[in-house]
């Protein structure tokens, strides 16, 4: 079953829309694997958004990201990370889609409240970067076969 990372960024948690947001993927059907809360270091931030080192954003979203709490998730079902990154929306908080989480919750670029993984390969990266493998852990939810079908 797929894997993704789902990162609380502190905007969401300074405005206690974690239990919200949390609410949503539970509601979808995706298990949770994993749950930390994080302060998180100048070091992880670097790694998690290496890839937008350069970009004219890059500084302002590290100081945003270390700034205060993150909440850490490993979410798993069929197509997670599809899944999860359709449930967040686009980008830009002013123009990601009503229903989705930043489309209900979200105004700014920046501050746009969750990080999910783009893609199945990032996910694998992203889920070792932030979880040790004893963090996580595995069941099988009773409502499973409701969820899953045939
Ligand atoms: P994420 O990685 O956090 O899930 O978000 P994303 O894929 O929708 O967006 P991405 O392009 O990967 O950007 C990463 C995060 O950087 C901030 N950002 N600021 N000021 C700007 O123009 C700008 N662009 C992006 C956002 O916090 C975005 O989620
Ligand atoms: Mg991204």
């Amino acid at each position: 079953m797929e894997r993704t990372l789902i990162l609380l960024k502190p905007d969401c948690v300074h405005r206690r829309l974690v239990g919200s947001i949390v609410h949503r993927f539970e509601q979808k059907g995706l298990r949770l694997a994993g749950m930390k809360l994080v302060q998180v270091s100048r070091g992880l931030a670097e790694q998690h958004y290496a890839v937008h080192k350069g970009k004219p954003f890059y500084e302002s979203l590290l100081k945003f990201i270390v700034s205060g709490p993150t909440l850490a998730l490993v979410l798993e079902g069929r197509e997670a990370v599809a899944v999860a990154r359709h449930l967040i929306g686009a980008t830009d908080g002013a123009k990601a889609a009503p229903g989705t989480i930043r489309g209900d919750f979200a105004l700014s670029v920046q501050n746009n409240l969750i990080h999910g993984s783009d893609s199945t390969d990032n996910a694998a990266t992203e889920v070792a970067l932030w979880f040790k493998p004893e963090e996580l852990v595995t069941f099988q939810p009773v409502d499973s076969p409701w969820i899953v079908g045939g």
